[in-house]
């Protein structure tokens, strides 16, 4: 994945959502940095979390909430009007406890059919684990969790 994502993220946070929502847009900048600091777990890959981090509150943007619900209605611009990559956007769609929030919301099938979790096949991420820990089943498939845990 080429670094270059993250600054076309960058700029396309600053010019869509830090104009008009700067404090989010800061939040979102900080949530990006945390992501980068994991680059010794990811690889290859902290290009991607950290460009998913960078555009996870895109939604908020005022003039794409088509739905209200941010993680979708970013998750959808960034596909249908950037192209932007099919993990990255993925990303973007599944943030914690995300699936809870579009059950309540009547959304969950609709997110689920556009943006199904990744899961370490597609991003190469290693289950977490260390030297004498057990597998956590549980938190293996999303390494994004607790990046994505603030509102
Ligand atoms: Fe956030």
């Amino acid at each position: 994945m080429d670094s270059s994502m993250v600054g076309w993220a960058t700029r396309l946070g600053e010019r869509e959502l830090g104009t008009v929502l700067p404090r989010r847009w800061a939040h979102s900048q900080g949530v990006a940095a945390r992501a980068a600091g994991l680059g010794y777990l990811l690889g290859k890959d902290t290009v991607l979390l950290e460009a998913a981090a960078t555009l996870h509150d895109f939604g908020y943007t005022p003039r794409l909430a088509v739905t209200g619900f941010h993680p979708l209605d970013g998750a959808r611009f960034l596909r249908d009007e950037h192209g932007a990559d099919e993990r990255l956007v993925r990303l973007v769609a599944n943030r914690s406890f995300v699936l809870l929030e579009a059950e309540e919301r009547g959304l969950r099938k609709t997110l689920e059919a556009e943006f199904p979790l990744l899961s370490p096949r597609h991003t190469g991420v290693p289950p977490r684990t260390a030297p004498g820990r057990q597998r956590n089943a549980d938190t293996d498939h999303d390494i994004t969790q607790p990046l994505m845990a603030v509102p």
